[in-house]
């Protein structure tokens, strides 16, 4: 049975060793020094670039970790996605149809779990070393398939990755709501991580002007998109892309077409009995969002669950972002999605 949450039982002595061996302290603060670096939010972390993303600077050495020790299975799936753009949303879905014939609906580890504790995130959670989730050598021990996450760009993804038969699934989202949605989240975190209360975000004009900009956390936005858009075209059986918009309109639609992806089909007996609602109703943001373990708790002692879990609506930008921001964004769309084949939906259907 797959446990509800890895049980860790490595010594600290344990880890230490193995941070030793994985990362060479010298190298990596030869690279953070040799990297553009700008200030995250007006805050007093640095973004620093990889390989043309900005990335937090304290995630640096994990993230470094991470590519060059990473060792994916073929029967792994990755969720992946820019932040902000309905991971936790595709994190409890796939969980709930991985694991439907393990748990009913009412005995699921969602119920007691924020979906953040069930799909790892890689670069933060497990390369971050933090103790509640698998550190990298026990990730072998997790059960098949293993369901993990990055937010990685897809040029910044381990080898490792990109090699295996492993399956992703890339989840995005219209860049209005998806930058609101940024403004709303990381200035509470970019507190607790700085402990600075004085700490004054940048309006929401300020943002916009970042987003743009690219110097955001993991932007650039578009080249972010583009690049698993591009290679899902190029491997259309290696990586689902999942459009936010597309999920609320026709979340059924999309939960089959996951489940296929996946191999694990829903047979006509399910569909029949009506699992394919259950799943959309446990994973709907209102059912989520009132449990107590995402009213109450704190993920990776650092966020509370509940800020995962704000307004959840395609088109909410619009209390935020004012006419000519919006006329500067279809511009942008315009050039930079122009010939891809690839577009977005400000508003609902
Ligand atoms: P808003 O801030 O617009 O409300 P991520 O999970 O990638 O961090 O994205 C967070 C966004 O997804 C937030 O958007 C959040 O409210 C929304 N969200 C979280 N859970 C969801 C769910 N189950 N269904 C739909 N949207 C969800």
């Amino acid at each position: 049975m797959r446990p509800s949450t890895f049980q860790d039982t490595t010594t600290q002595k344990n880890q230490k060793e193995e941070m030793k061996e994985t990362v060479n302290e010298e190298e990596v603060e030869q690279l953070e020094q040799s990297l553009p670096q700008v200030n995250w939010m007006g805050s007093k972390i640095q973004l620093i670039r990889i390989q043309e993303s900005w990335y937090s600077f304290n995630n640096f050495s994990n993230i470094h970790t991470f590519q060059k020790h990473f060792v994916a299975k073929d029967t792994d799936l990755f969720v992946t996605s820019f932040p902000k753009t309905g991971t936790t949303w595709l994190k409890s879905l796939l969980y709930s149809v991985v694991n439907r014939s393990l748990y009913p609906p009412n005995k699921t580890p969602l119920l007691s779990h924020n979906p953040h504790e069930l799909v790892y995130d890689l670069e933060t959670a497990v390369y971050g070393g933090n103790p509640k989730f698998p550190r990298p050598h026990q990730l072998d021990d997790l059960p098949s398939p293993r369901l993990l996450h990055s937010h990685l760009s897809y040029a910044s993804l381990p080898k490792s990755i990109k090699t295996s038969a492993g399956k992703m699934l890339y989840i995005c989202r219209n860049p209005l709501d998806t930058l609101v949605s940024h403004w709303h989240f990381y200035p509470n975190l970019i507190k607790r991580i700085t402990g600075d209360e004085d700490y004054q975000p940048p309006d929401i004009q300020d943002f916009f002007e970042e987003f743009c900009q690219g110097t955001i956390f993991c932007g650039p936005f578009f080249e972010h998109v583009l690049g698993y858009w591009k290679q899902s075209l190029e491997e259309p059986n290696k990586i689902l892309f999942l459009k936010y918009e597309d999920l609320k309109e026709n979340p059924s639609f999309y939960l089959k077409k996951i489940a296929e992806f996946i191999g694990m089909p829903f047979s006509p007996q399910e569909e029949e009995e009506g699992v394919i609602k259950q799943i959309i109703d446990l994973c709907d943001i209102n059912n989520l969002k009132e449990l107590e373990v995402n009213k109450s708790g704190l993920l990776s002692k650092m966020v509370e669950n509940k800020v995962f879990f704000r307004d959840g609506k395609v088109g909410g930008w619009s209390r935020y972002i004012t006419a000519p921001m919006v006329d500067r964004m279809n511009k942008i769309m315009e050039q930079q999605l122009g010939g891809t084949g690839l577009s977005f939906k400000l508003q609902p259907e």
